[in-house]
């Protein structure tokens, strides 16, 4: 099979729909073992995105920031802000990184106004996962909940190392869908026009030896689902600018990653 383009990617992964239940579980499992990638658009208003960025860089603040490691579990049980550069080698899993992650769980002080979005894309982690629709989306679910956050990466150097998913998923499918995904909730666009927060880089999946830039084709709002069995990182964001941490700039995306505390080797950071 030849590889398709981005355009025709997007064209057959689409689900349009206003509501999480209105996604028929049958389609998105067939998208998805077929093409290891969906996009479900009409869900999240791109106005709460823009608004939340706008809100996030208000009051953002470099000194907020917690070291690449060292937290207690419960402190990324409430707003919490972390930098991390590294390779993080202390997780257990060597994986290159330069990003900024604004923990907010649902529980939490919504103080970006993404409460909403969060708990829409919850859900629709609970119809790939072939769970009740509720399911620890603003609560604690048999030690599970939803590590609701927004990852950052800064203009001037931003990246996440390409790589493929190598822990083992903490929950088991009971959908018929046979790998490991989490839907991505796109809060930045790539290029020069309105909604765009970078030109190059970003983030990236790669299907039959081709990687696929999404946020070139990607709407504000759009939850995006990719095997993790497949590699997929963040390229360098906007190389030819200066790095910054006094300036919040950069690509931004949400993620609703259904967490439980294990052990210290399977810490969150590595759910990306
Ligand atoms: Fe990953």
């Amino acid at each position: 099979m030849s590889s398709l383009s981005l355009k025709e990617i997007f064209s057959a992964g689409m689900i349009e729909v206003e509501k999480p239940e209105e996604i028929s579980r049958e389609r998105l499992a067939n998208l998805l073992n077929k093409y290891s990638f969906a996009v479900i658009r009409g869900i999240i208003d791109p106005n709460i995105i823009r608004q939340a960025k706008q809100k996030l860089k208000s009051i953002y603040n470099p000194d907020n920031d917690s070291p690449a490691t060292g937290e207690h579990p419960s402190q990324i049980m409430d707003n919490f802000q972390k930098l991390s550069i590294g390779g993080a080698e202390h997780s257990g899993v060597y994986r290159p990184r330069c990003m900024r992650t604004f923990y907010n769980p649902i529980w939490a002080n919504d103080i970006y106004g993404m409460r909403e979005a969060f708990i829409k894309a919850a859900k629709v982690r609970n119809i790939i996962y072939g769970f009740e629709i509720d399911y620890a989306v603003d609560k604690v679910d048999n030690g599970f909940w939803t590590a609701a956050r927004i990852h950052s990466y800064p203009l001037g150097g931003g990246f996440l190392v390409s790589h493929i998913d190598d822990i083992v998923p903490v929950v088991q499918r009971a959908s018929g869908i046979s790998q490991y995904f989490q839907p991505v909730i796109i809060m930045s666009k790539k290029g020069k026009g309105t909604d765009c927060d970078f030109e190059s880089g970003g983030g990236f999946f790669e299907l039959e030896n081709t990687r696929y830039y999404y946020e070139e084709e990607a709407e504000l709002g759009d939850l995006l689902i990719y095997s993790g069995h497949t590699a997929h990182g963040v390229a360098d964001i906007d190389l030819h600018k200066t790095f910054d941490n006094r300036h919040p700039e950069g690509r931004y995306a949400g993620f609703v990653t259904l967490y439980k505390e294990f052990t210290r080797k399977r810490e969150l950071d590595n759910y990306i």
